[in-house]
């Protein structure tokens, strides 16, 4: 232990009392030792830290600060130097506001498209964001804070993201869902990782001993600390012993007193406790020189332009008919659609920014260069018909050479807590489209959103741009795209399917009321499209330029793969090359590509590059579930360049040594995994590839509600207290929507209607403690009066002994 002599100075009351928060967004401090708190904030794209109210457990606005473009956006850059940058500046403003620990990035992969957070995430390809994450991480540790990945693990989804059972197959969990982790860890060297909501395989992914100790701890060799998401502890005891160093937000100290509790009695070492006190001592001694420097000004104009590089490096062009772009000097040019007024740029929820400067495309439009006729909106942002404006818009496209038509999603579609319901984009945007074809077919779509969408409308476009959620400066960066200042270079980091029905996990999204199967199992994004032979929108990997660029001259060997690349265009460009190998053996399902490497490269006109990329630890491996290890099949090996998953430019193969593994499978149980069509497969074949049967996945109706039951499940409760109260809360969601707050209705969702009944105490901050949820628990289960004297005896109980307490 390396603060053995100051943990023995400590009390056990001490050291219990670091396990849990201040308050909303710090960590205790013991000032007769020397022990500060620490600061922590949101989040991934941009600093979130509340001015006032720290206790205030909403999403209340925070101090300006730079909103850089979401993970979604930036991962379409390939490029983990830009990573790194983005986290060296999102650190300087950490410092500057005195943050310890950045929780971000989110490594969560995007297993279905309709996931509310993806604009949050990087990438279906757990190598992709892996790696673009570890840059992330060493940017921002470079300033001596801490980045704090998230969230482990198995986290795909918002519906019931507090309760739901994940059942995933442990070669999937190890090479589709862990893998970005793994990187993070031993890549990005990251300082703190925060452990989801969900329960991963039966057991809270916070008390779960094979994945924190066994893979975390052990196999990774991870030396850091392990929070809490916000409300995400379930037995504070259980989570210490699987080595959760931090419980947050603050449960005025309540958990703090189970941990002594259960030490006094003897349930747990102290040594456990010791050695966690160890590590997130650790975590603030080596991040406090941040929080205790003088305040600090960061250059908010130079921070603006870097965000506006980030966005054009990360906007992919989809289409490019004709080459409408960029857009001919002197061209005229119609500008409609709201999101030119007013741009989209981030998404809702704990990672929400209060940007210190904005752009929308009108007020950069004169410095573009591009010819203006003139603006309408077109259509209303949140959906509501508007025929006028229809016309209005069409008055305008018939007097323009090229419409630019700026459409895509709410900011309140893509949220945290609530996943889309669907993949399209909102049907007046499309009636406008339609409309617009009619008296112009000159039109290029900028399209502004955080996750894919369905575009049966793609055919009525000529040029499609997608800005992703580009930050404050986005709408800039796309402006200089279209007029050809900069040559795109960003490419799908996720697969556009047609039609939400063809994704893998459609049959098995959001999944029952208490668990959800992964049944798809290694098949998420193009591993299963490419493997099946599904026709796609747009594959994983692809990106149009304003220049070409020709692939030559493959060698193989084992360290890696060389290769050339031309620029065979007039412009100088940036080429995202992409390697992919497949097993040529068939003992072991194998998706047909799996991404092992790519590099992102500056090309001009004309000019021939070699390019190497080398193999890693990563590349021929798969996880075997019979040895329990990582292995090597001895056989031929595809390797592929290609400037997109579907477009593959070069191939060679090599032989590689296996490791001699036995075949972990029985090829007769399991039919669709080695045909790759895993889309749809049956409960049977799916407890084939797990070996134990799947858990029930619908509520005990017969039981009474407990700790983790949510409120959603008042719906069926015994006492008729809670059946109204689900009822009232139904009714303010709808109402609240009706009225036009989504907003707000989003915000009932999430912190109320999903909560499990132990986070009223948890999210409280102390004002409700759990023998009182227990009083409620009461209430809940039909014994009113013996429930509400329990809480209002807890009640007093609780205020009574905090006044002894400051006596
Ligand atoms: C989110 C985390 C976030 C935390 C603190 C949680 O609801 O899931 O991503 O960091 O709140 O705001």
């Amino acid at each position: 232990m390396k603060y053995k002599e100051l943990i023995e100075k400590m009390t056990l009351e001490e050291k219990a009392s670091l396990m849990s928060g201040k308050d909303f967004w710090q960590s205790k401090d013991i000032e007769r030792l020397g022990i500060s708190s620490m600061f922590l904030a949101d989040g991934p794209h941009g600093i979130r830290k509340q001015a006032a109210a720290a206790n205030h457990p909403g999403l209340n606005v925070g101090i300006p600060a730079t909103c850089f473009p979401t993970a979604a956006t930036v991962a379409n850059s390939w490029n983990e130097e830009l990573g790194e940058k983005i986290g060296e500046y999102l650190g300087e403003e950490a410092i500057a506001q005195k943050v310890n620990v950045l929780l971000g990035p989110g490594v969560n992969m995007k297993r279905n498209p309709l996931c509310g957070r993806n604009f949050e995430y990087f990438s279906e390809d757990p190598y992709l964001a892996g790696k673009m994450a570890a840059g992330y991480i060493r940017g921002i540790q470079s300033h001596g804070i801490s980045a704090c990945v998230k969230h482990f693990c198995a986290n795909n989804q918002e519906e019931r993201r507090m309760s739901i059972d994940t059942i995933v197959d442990e070669r999937a969990l190890r090479e589709i869902y862990l893998t970005a982790f793994e990187i993070a860890v031993r890549e990005g060297k990251t300082k703190a990782m925060m452990s989801s909501y969900n329960r991963l395989n039966g057991t809270y992914t916070n008390e779960n001993m094979h994945l924190m100790q066994d893979i975390l701890r052990g196999e990774w060799g991870y030396k850091g600390c392990v929070i809490t998401d916000w409300g995400g502890s379930n037995d504070r005891v259980t989570g210490l012993l699987a080595g959760n160093e931090l419980e947050m937000p603050s449960t005025a100290g309540e958990s703090d007193q189970e941990i002594i509790k259960a030490i006094k009695s003897g349930r747990v070492k102290e040594e456990v406790l010791d050695e966690c006190v160890d590590r997130l001592l650790d975590l603030i001694f080596t991040t406090e020189k941040a929080y205790h420097r003088p305040h600090t000004e960061f250059d908010v104009e130079k921070h603006h332009r870097v965000a506006q590089k980030v966005a054009e490096e990360a906007i992919v062009l989809l289409k490019n008919e004709d080459n409408i772009l960029p857009l001919k000097f002197g061209k005229k040019v119609a500008v409609i659609g709201d999101f030119a007024k007013d741009a989209r740029y981030q998404g809702a929820g704990s990672s929400l920014v209060n940007p210190t400067i904005l752009d929308h495309t009108l007020n950069c439009f004169e410095e573009s260069g591009i010819v203006s006729i003139g603006y309408e909106q077109g259509f209303e942002r949140y959906g509501k018909k508007n025929e006028k404006r229809i016309e209005k818009a069409c008055e305008l496209a018939k007097n323009a050479d090229v419409v630019l038509l700026y459409i895509g999603l709410d900011e309140v579609t893509e949220a945290e807590g609530l996943d889309r319901q669907s993949m399209r984009i909102p049907e007046n945007q499309i009636e406008l489209l339609n409309a617009l074809y009619e008296v112009n077919q000159n039109i290029v779509a900028i399209l502004s959103c955080g996750s894919a969408v369905e575009m049966p409308w793609i055919d009525k476009v000529k040029g499609l741009l997608h800005g992703y959620l580009g930050g404050q400066a986005g709408a800039r960066s796309i402006l200089r795209i279209l007029s050809g200042d900069v040559n795109p270079s960003g490419k799908l980091a996720e697969t556009y399917p047609i039609r939400y029905e063809d994704t893998p996990s459609f049959h098995n999204f959001p999944g029952g009321e208490a668990s959800v199967e992964y049944r798809e199992s290694i098949y998420i994004g193009y591993r299963y499209y490419d493997t099946a032979n599904v026709d796609v929108l747009f594959p994983f990997g692809y990106g149009l330029s304003y220049t070409t660029f020709e692939y030559s001259d493959i060698e193989v060997n084992k360290y890696g793969v060389t290769f050339k690349l031309t620029n065979s265009g007039s412009v100088a460009g940036m080429e995202i090359a992409q390697l992919y190998v497949h097993s040529k053996s068939t003992d072991i399902f194998r998706p047909k590509k799996e991404l092992k490497g790519f590099v992102k490269i500056f090309i001009n006109a004309g000019e021939t590059k070699t390019v190497t990329i080398p193999f890693d630890d990563k590349t021929f491996r798969y996880f075997n579930v019979k040895t329990n290890k990582w292995e090597i099949e001895g056989t031929e090996y595809e390797i592929m360049i290609g400037a997109s998953s579907a477009d593959i430019r070069l191939i060679d193969t090599i032989f590689i040594e296996g490791t001699g593994a036995p075949v972990p499978y029985d090829k007769e149980l399991l039919p669709s995994y080695y045909l790759g069509k895993a889309s749809n497969v049956s409960a049977e074949e799916f407890e084939n590839l797990i070996g134990h049967t799947v858990p029930i996945s619908q509520w005990d109706r017969t039981k009474p509600l407990g700790y983790n039951d949510t409120i959603e499940q008042c719906q069926y409760a015994k006492g008729w207290v809670a059946r109204l109260a689900f009822h009232l809360i139904v009714f303010a969601y709808w109402f609240l929507k009706k009225i036009g707050k989504r907003s707000s209705a989003n915000i009932i969702m999430m912190s109320i209607y999903h909560l499990p009944f132990r986070g009223i105490a948890k999210m409280t901050g102390g004002a409700v403690n759990m023998p009182m949820v227990d009083g409620i628990l009461m209430i809940a289960n039909g014994h009113f009066f013996k429930g509400l004297s329990h809480l209002l005896r807890e009640r007093n109980n609780m205020i009574k002994s905090r006044k002894q307490k400051k006596l």
